[in-house]
């Protein structure tokens, strides 16, 4: 069954707790994106908001930083309650010990390239993380358009997977919506995040179905 994970930047943040118990019956991860002002140009939120919604869902916290340093921040994020915390490769020069400590602290790492970074780029760092996030837009904003060319690398990532044993989640995060998912599932994707593609919706579990029906 593909996981789905809404992204709350498209949410009402006037009403965010509400927002996160319209989607949590029908969603397997809150997908949360963290973003800085330097390594992408918007600034949404931080640990903070990762605490406040901590008690109202009992889905785990997928937390996506799009920032520099991220090792700075990263004990603030495992206190404040995530359960996945991704960092991208693009914004980690020691990748090794960045994800390690992540699970260090008790939290499931996962790895994150942009559309124009390569899967070779993340290989040596396979074995060790739990997520994969093969991000489909340039981070920064929700409601951009679905970048194609970067399908290919799921996969690769599913291929690598089965060829070494490994076993991280696939995760696609991007333009996904009714049309895009099916291609993301048929190239091997596990789970995919959707801002403006559910909570732009009125319905949301309405909006969710429309996304998994017809997937495996
Ligand atoms: C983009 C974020 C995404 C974003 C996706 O920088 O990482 O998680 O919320 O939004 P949609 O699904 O609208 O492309
Ligand atoms: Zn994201």
């Amino acid at each position: 069954m593909t996981k789905i994970a809404p992204s709350i930047l498209s949410a009402d943040f006037a009403k965010l707790g509400d927002e996160i118990k319209d989607v949590d019956s029908y969603a397997d991860y809150i997908h949360v994106d963290v973003m800085d002002g330097h390594f992408v140009p918007n600034i949404t939120i931080g640990p903070l908001i990762v605490d406040a919604i901590r008690p109202i869902t009992n889905l785990p916290l997928d937390v996506h930083l799009m920032i520099e340093n991220p090792e700075n921040y990263i004990p603030a994020f495992a206190k404040a309650g995530a359960n996945i915390i991704s960092v991208h490769q693009e914004a980690c020069p020691h990748l090794h010990r960045t994800i390690q400590q992540i699970r260090d602290l008790n939290v499931k790492p996962g790895v994150v390239i942009n559309p124009a970074t390569p899967v070779q780029q993340i290989e040596p760092i396979l074995g060790d993380v739990d997520l994969v996030l093969v991000m489909t837009v340039n981070p920064g904003f929700g409601g951009q358009s679905f970048i194609e060319s970067a399908v290919s690398k799921i996969e690769r990532l599913h291929d690598l997977r089965e060829k070494h044993h490994y076993d991280y989640e696939i995760e696609v995060d991007g333009g996904v919506n009714q049309e895009t998912a099916r291609i993301c599932v048929d190239a091997g994707a596990d789970v995919l995040v959707a801002g403006s593609a559910i909570f732009k919706q009125q319905n949301r579990k309405q909006a969710i179905q429309s996304i998994t029906n017809h997937l495996v």
